[in-house]
């Protein structure tokens, strides 16, 4: 469903991503494991057009979008949640959430779409009035991730949920991102550690210098002794 061939990619004249390709199946979660700085961000900015691939192509169910405006990219229906707690801090959880609906599509349904979230996770139904900028850092990242599911997703990508939360809300959020892929949504989800993906994901990359060095069942990956031990937390 998503495939990307030969990718190159980089700020200003120097290149980050080496030849990168990768697949995407549909229903599938793939994570992309690798180090602080090996340019996991990079690759999903430019899976989304944030950054222009300096080569190389980027197909959603055999069309190439790597040429089209991020926006476009977006109205395709791949959704990019990224690193950190970007919510917008002086609107409520609610408006926030709206946000993520902004395109026609999305917004006739956004009233399913907001109970569906609230659904997920119920915190932010009790808190839909309360400002973003009020929230905990656990609870900035549930509204990162449902703002994401208001769009019409093809493939919801996930810049690494698990930055800087307690380990019982980590433990959550990958076990509602579990239940979001078993409700059939595709997710590519770029992590520095395996500690959390067991369970979730079908396939894992290695991610290493801006080069894919492995690819395999997650299965077979978390069986490895030595990928354990460079990867565990
Ligand atoms: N906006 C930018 N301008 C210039 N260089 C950048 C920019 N963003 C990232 N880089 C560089 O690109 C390389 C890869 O960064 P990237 O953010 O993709 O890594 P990452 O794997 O996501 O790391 P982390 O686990 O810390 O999030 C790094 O050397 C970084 O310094
Ligand atoms: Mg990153």
């Amino acid at each position: 469903m998503l495939k990307v061939t030969d990718l190159h990619a980089g700020y200003g004249g120097s290149e980050v991503l080496h030849s990168i390709s990768l697949n995407v199946q549909e229903g599938e979660a793939v994570v992309i494991l690798g180090p602080n700085g090996h340019g996991k961000t990079t690759l999903l900015r430019a899976i989304s057009g944030l950054i222009r691939p300096t080569a190389g192509t980027v197909e959603l169910d055999g069309k190439v979008i790597s040429a089209l405006p991020a926006e476009e990219i977006v109205a395709a229906g791949v959704i990019h949640i990224p690193q950190g707690d970007l919510i917008f801090p002086e609107m409520t959880v609610l408006e926030n959430l709206l946000m993520g609906a902004y395109r026609a599509a999305a917004w006739q349904e956004r009233s399913q779409k907001v109970e569906r979230v609230f659904h997920l996770f119920p915190v932010l139904g009790q808190r839909k009035s309360q400002l973003g900028r009020s929230l905990s850092g656990g609870e900035r990242r549930m509204l990162a991730l449902g703002r994401g599911l208001m769009g019409q997703a093809r493939i919801l990508m996930i810049d690494e949920p698990s930055l800087g939360l307690a380990p019982l809300i980590i433990e959550n959020l990958y076990e509602t991102i579990k239940e979001i892929n078993r409700s059939g949504l595709t997710v590519l989800l770029v992590d520095e550690n395996a500690d959390h993906i067991a369970g979730l994901a079908n396939r894992v990359y290695l991610l290493e210098s801006g080069v894919l060095v492995r690819e395999g069942s997650a299965d077979a990956m978390l069986r490895d002794e030595a990928l354990l031990a460079a990867y565990l937390g």
